[in-house]
C-alpha cells in the first residue's frame, strides 16, 4: 500500500489514461477523486474502485466549476495529496488554416488552462501535505505533430508550466513533474481510429511507432503517476518523463 489513505485528484478520471491512474491508486490504498464532465462514467468508474472514493461532475475548461470540485474534495477527504491534470482532447487532424484563434484557443483552455487553474486551486492544500502534481503532457510537446498545432502547443504549455512551477513549489515541498506518454490504448484513441477508413490498421501503424512494438495500458501510466507521487520519486521535479516505449529514439 504506497499511497494509504492518501487523496489523489485525477481530472478525467472516469476513463483512459485517468481511470488507468484512479485504479492504481486505489488498488495501493488512496482515496480517489474523480473530477470528469462525464459524471455517469466517473461514477461507475468510482464505484468500480471500491468504496470511499468521489466523483464530481466537473468540467475543467469552466473555472468555477474547478474551484467547487477543488472545495468538494476537501470538505469530503480534509486533505488533497496529488493532483492529477489528465482531462484533455485532441481534435481531429486539422491544418491551421482551416482551424480558428477562437478553435484553437478552446483546446488550449481545457488542456493547458485546466492544469494552471486545477494547481491555481489546489495549491494551498497541496502545500499542506508537500503534495505533489502530475500533469499528462504529451510527447507532441517534445517533439511536436504534423495538423495539430493547437493540442502540441497546449502540451507543450503543460511542460514549460511543469517546470516553472516546480521551481515556485520548491520551497514548499511540493513537487511538480509531468509525464509525456507516446500512444496509449485509450476510447480517444479508439475515437481516433475509428474516424479513419481502417481503424485496424491504423491502430496497428500507431502500435509500430513504438519501437517494443505496442501501445501503452492505461494501468502503464498509472502506475508511473504513483511512482512521481510517492517517496520513490523524492529527489524528481520539474521533470518531463518520456513514458514512450522508446517512441521518441526513432521517431
Ligand atoms: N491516448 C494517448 O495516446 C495519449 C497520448 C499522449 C497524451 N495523452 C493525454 O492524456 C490525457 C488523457 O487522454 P485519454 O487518451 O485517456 O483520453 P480519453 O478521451 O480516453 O479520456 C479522457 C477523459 O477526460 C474526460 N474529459 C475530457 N474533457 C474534459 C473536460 N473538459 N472536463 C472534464 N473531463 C474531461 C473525458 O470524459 C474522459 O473521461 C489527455 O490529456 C491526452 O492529451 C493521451
Amino acid at each position: 500500500m504506497r499511497f494509504s489513505q492518501r487523496v489523489v485528484i485525477v481530472t478525467g478520471g472516469a476513463k483512459g489514461i485517468g481511470e488507468g491512474c484512479s485504479r492504481v491508486f486505489a488498488q495501493e490504498g488512496g482515496l480517489v477523486a474523480i473530477l470528469d464532465r462525464d459524471l455517469a462514467a466517473a461514477e461507475r468508474t468510482a464505484a468500480s474502485l471500491g468504496e470511499n472514493h468521489l466523483a464530481i461532475a466537473c468540467d475543467v475548461s469552466d473555472e468555477k466549476q474547478i474551484a467547487s470540485s477543488v472545495d468538494a474534495v476537501v470538505q469530503r477527504y480534509g486533505r488533497i495529496d496529488c493532483l492529477i491534470n489528465n482531462a484533455g482532447i485532441h481534435p481531429p487532424d486539422t491544418p491551421i488554416h482551416k482551424m480558428t484563434p477562437e478553435e484553437a484557443l478552446s483546446v488550449i483552455r481545457v488542456n493547458f488552462l485546466s492544469t494552471y487553474s486545477m494547481c491555481y486551486y489546489a495549491l494551498e492544500h497541496l502545500k499542506k501535505t508537500k503534495g505533489t502534481i502530475i500533469n499528462v503532457s504529451s510527447m507532441t510537446a517534445a517533439l511536436g505533430q504534423r495538423n495539430s498545432t493547437a493540442y502540441a502547443a497546449s502540451k507543450g504549455a503543460q511542460l514549460s508550466f511543469t517546470k516553472s512551477l516546480a521551481l515556485e513549489c520548491a520551497d514548499y515541498g511540493v513537487r511538480v513533474n509531468a509525464i509525456l506518454p507516446s500512444n496509449v490504448d485509450t476510447p480517444l484513441m479508439r475515437q481516433w481510429a475509428s474516424s479513419l477508413s481502417d481503424p485496424e490498421a491504423a491502430l496497428q501503424r500507431i502500435a509500430a511507432l513504438q519501437p517494443i512494438g505496442r501501445m501503452a495500458d492505461v494501468q502503464e501510466m498509472g502506475r508511473v503517476c504513483l511512482f512521481l507521487a510517492t517517496e520513490d520519486s523524492s529527489f524528481i521535479t520539474g521533470q518531463g518523463l518520456h513514458v514512450d516505449g522508446g517512441a521518441s529514439l526513432d521517431y
